[in-house]
């Protein structure tokens, strides 16, 4: 297969596990590009994108800038603080705007879910969504699966842990979607309030006990838990969320075997995970970073070849 089922990247529930496997193998051969000396192919000259963010970003915001520089094309970047929205300019009417400077991919993080598929329905260009809300996060996923299959060689079989703040976690839903359709076990672990009632129809083990959880997976994706969509205390104190369920260096040295360690970042140092579990060499924190670069450069090739 050379082409991507969708002509939008909306999240990883509608891809095939072909398309997912199209884009890993076109982002290995970005991955080449990028380490060279010459980082920059011409794929996408004269193509356009705008990189529209509605909510915080530091890696998600820089690698898609990056991935489209490295592919040669021209780039605007839209941030809603600073922006005609704060006057009150609404979604439709902002990308709409920015549409009429003929612009041909949209890129955009909103905290509203579902606002890139509303998107889809009322304009022409690509869309991609770099995280709505609490839904998905279709590329940090596939730069997570990638970066699990560049260390393991297959996510066949392989049991992953998605362990935190499960609830308000897009990371947590598109990693569902993504490991289970590439064959992986997935087993979620937290405190039970951060975990969703709905959790085990998606196909996935739970786990309470961090102990037993690291005991069962051979990858521990470790996510952050984000108090700013927490509008109620889901748990007494960080101190004894911490108690229970971060991770140190010292967990993963006494377990009886080796685990990779994985975060999407940003990382709550001391609270999730603490500085030598990040810092040590059971992490891939970096790693992962370094592959988003690559995969992201592989969806909007294949997006733009999906026209
Ligand atoms: N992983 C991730 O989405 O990080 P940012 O919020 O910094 O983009």
């Amino acid at each position: 297969m050379t082409k991507l089922s969708q002509r939008h990247l909306l999240g990883i529930k509608n891809l095939t596990t072909q398309d997912i496997e199209l884009i890993f193998d076109t982002a290995a051969n970005f991955k080449e590009v990028i380490n060279r000396p010459i980082k920059k192919v011409p794929s996408l000259r004269d193509v356009t994108i705008a990189n529209i963010f509605f909510e915080n970003s530091t890696r998600t915001r820089l690698s898609f800038e990056l991935a489209e520089k490295r592919l040669s094309a021209d780039v605007v970047n839209f941030s809603a603080s600073g922006s005609s929205v704060k006057k009150g300019e609404t979604l439709l009417d902002t990308v709409n705007n920015i549409l009429a400077m003929k612009v041909d991919m949209v890129v955009m993080r909103h905290a509203s879910v579902g606002a890139p598929h509303f998107l889809s329905r009322h304009i022409k260009a690509n869309i991609v969504n770099a995280g709505d809300g609490t839904h998905e996060h279709p590329t940090q996923a596939l730069l997570d699966t990638f970066s699990i299959r560049e260390r393991l060689g297959t996510l066949s079989g392989k049991k992953v842990a998605i362990i935190g703040d499960i609830l308000h976690s897009r990371v947590a839903l598109s990693n569902i979607f993504a490991l289970r359709k590439l064959g992986a076990e997935v087993l979620v672990c937290g405190p039970p309030t951060l975990l969703p009632k709905y959790i085990t129809s998606l196909g996935v083990k739970v786990e309470l006990s961090l102990e037993k959880a690291l005991a069962w997976c051979d990858v521990a994706n470790v996510l952050r838990i984000q108090l700013e969509r927490q509008q109620i205390k889901y748990f007494p104190s960080l101190r004894e969320y911490t108690l229970y369920y971060g991770i140190t260096k010292k967990t993963l040295d006494n377990l009886k075997k080796k685990i990779i360690v994985m975060h999407p970042g940003p990382i709550n140092r001391g609270v999730e995970l603490s500085s030598d579990a990040a810092d040590s060499h059971h992490s891939i924190i970096l790693d992962q970073v370094e592959n988003g670069v690559a995969v992201r450069m592989a969806v909007l090739y294949l997006l733009a070849a999906a026209n």
